[in-house]
C-alpha cells in the first residue's frame, strides 16, 4: 500500500520540493490549493509544473474550518505537512491581523479537523527560527526560549504551541520543525536572497541599475530548501513525535550575501546596492544561527549545500531565467 500525504502550501517553495521528494519515495501526494490559484495555474502552480499530473489537488481555504474539514472527510492520510502560511515577515508588520488569522487559526483548523476525523495521521508544523527573535542564547537550539519580534514570529509561536498541545492533550503524532532560513531558485522575490540574486541578474543583463535594500547587518543561517524538506519527512518517520531545529550552523550577514552574489556575476556590490530606509523593519531579528545537533543525531539529517553553493545556484538560475525570457515576476513594493 502506498503511503498517502497531504501538503498544505504545496504551491510554495517548500511544498513543491516536498511533493517531488515524496513522489520519489512512492507516496500518493495530495495538496490543498486556494481556488483562486486554480484559476491562474501557469503563475500560481508554476513551481509544480514538473509533477502536477502526478498530484491530487483539493481546492480549500485555510480561513474556513468547514473547508478544511471537508478535505479531511474525503480521504484518509498517513501524513499531513502543514506548510501554508503568510510567511513574509515584513508583510506581517503591514497586516498583522491577516497574518495571525491565517497562521494561527489555519493551523488550529487543520489540527482540529485531524483530531475529529483522523487522529492517527502524523502532523508536521512548519515552525520557524523567527520564534527565537531577540535571541536568548547563541546558537539557538530546541531548548532556547522564544522571544518573537514580529506578528509573523508570534503567529509561529502560537502554531508551535498548538502542535505541542495536541500532542500532549490528545496523544496525536505532532512534530514541529524549527527551520532556519532556507532558500532556492524557487524562493519568492520578496525574500532578501532572491531579491538580491534576481537583482544581480537584472543588473548584469542591463535590465536594472541598482538593488534597494534595508538592514545589511542582519545575520541569518541560510540553507537550501531541498535539504530542509528531507528533515520534515524524517521527523514523521521516527517512533515518537518531537521538535527539531533544522539549520546549517553557519551564519552570514546580508552584506556577505550581497558581496558573494554580486561577485558571482563579476560585479562589485558597493556600486549597485542602495540603502532604503523604508525596507527596515520596526523590530529586527539581528542574529540567527542554529544548532541542529539533535536532527543530526536522531534524524541522521545533514545539509548537503552550503551558503556559497546556495547563492551560486541562485545567481546562475536567475541569470539563465532572465536571459531566456528577458522579464521577471513583479516584486512587491514592500519587499
Ligand atoms: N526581504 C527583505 N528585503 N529583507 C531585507 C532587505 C530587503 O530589501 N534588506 C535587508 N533585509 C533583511 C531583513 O531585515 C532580515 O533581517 C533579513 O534580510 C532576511 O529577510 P527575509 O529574507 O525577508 O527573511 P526573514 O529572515 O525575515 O524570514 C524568513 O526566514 C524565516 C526563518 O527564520 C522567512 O522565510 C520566514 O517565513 C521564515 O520563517
Amino acid at each position: 500500500m502506498k503511503k498517502k500525504a497531504l501538503i498544505t502550501g504545496i504551491t510554495g517553495q517548500d511544498g513543491s520540493y516536498l511533493a517531488e521528494h515524496l513522489l520519489g519515495l512512492d507516496y500518493e501526494v495530495h495538496g490543498i490549493v486556494r481556488r483562486v490559484a486554480l484559476e491562474q495555474p501557469e503563475h500560481r502552480l508554476s513551481r509544480l509544473k514538473g509533477v502536477l499530473d502526478k498530484l491530487k489537488i483539493h481546492p480549500a481555504n485555510l480561513d474556513s474550518y468547514p473547508s478544511i474539514f471537508h478535505v479531511f472527510s474525503r480521504e484518509q492520510y498517513d501524513e499531513c505537512y502543514h506548510l501554508a502560511a503568510q510567511s513574509f515577515v515584513a508583510e506581517s508588520f503591514a497586516d498583522g491581523f491577516s497574518t495571525m488569522s491565517t497562521n494561527i487559526s489555519g493551523t488550529h483548523y487543520v489540527l482540529a479537523a485531524l483530531r475529529e476525523l483522523q487522529p492517527k495521521c502524523k502532523f508536521y508544523f512548519a515552525g520557524s527560527s523567527e520564534m527565537f527573535g531577540k535571541v536568548r542564547e547563541t546558537p539557538q537550539r530546541e531548548s532556547t526560549p522564544f522571544h518573537p519580534r514580529s506578528p509573523y514570529g508570534i503567529s509561529k509561536c502560537a502554531g508551535f504551541q498548538l502542535a505541542v498541545n495536541y500532542r500532549e492533550a490528545y496523544g496525536m503524532f505532532c512534530c514541529n520543525g524549527i527551520l532556519f532560513n532556507h532558500e532556492s531558485p524557487r524562493r519568492g522575490l520578496e525574500f532578501v536572497t532572491r531579491k538580491i540574486t534576481n537583482g544581480v541578474a537584472r543588473i548584469k543583463l542591463g535590465l536594472a541599475s541598482e538593488v534597494r535594500l534595508g538592514n545589511l547587518d542582519a545575520k541569518r543561517d541560510w540553507g537550501h530548501a531541498r535539504d530542509y524538506i528531507e528533515a520534515m519527512h524524517l521527523m514523521l518517520q521516527q517512533p515518537a513525535a518531537d521538535d527539531y531545529v533544522v539549520a546549517t550552523g553557519q551564519t552570514h550577514s546580508v552584506r556577505d550575501l550581497c558581496e558573494l552574489a554580486f561577485s558571482e556575476a563579476g560585479l562589485d556590490y558597493n556600486k549597485y546596492v542602495k540603502i532604503d530606509q523604508s525596507v527596515y523593519r520596526p523590530a529586527e531579528v539581528d542574529l540567527l544561527i542554529g544548532d541542529a545537533s539533535k536532527a543530526h543525531s536522531v534524524l541522521k539529517w545533514q545539509p548537503k549545500v552550503d551558503f556559497a553553493g546556495l547563492i551560486k545556484e541562485m545567481v546562475h538560475a536567475d541569470l539563465a531565467a532572465l536571459a531566456s525570457t528577458g522579464k521577471s515576476e513583479p516584486v512587491l513594493a514592500r519587499a
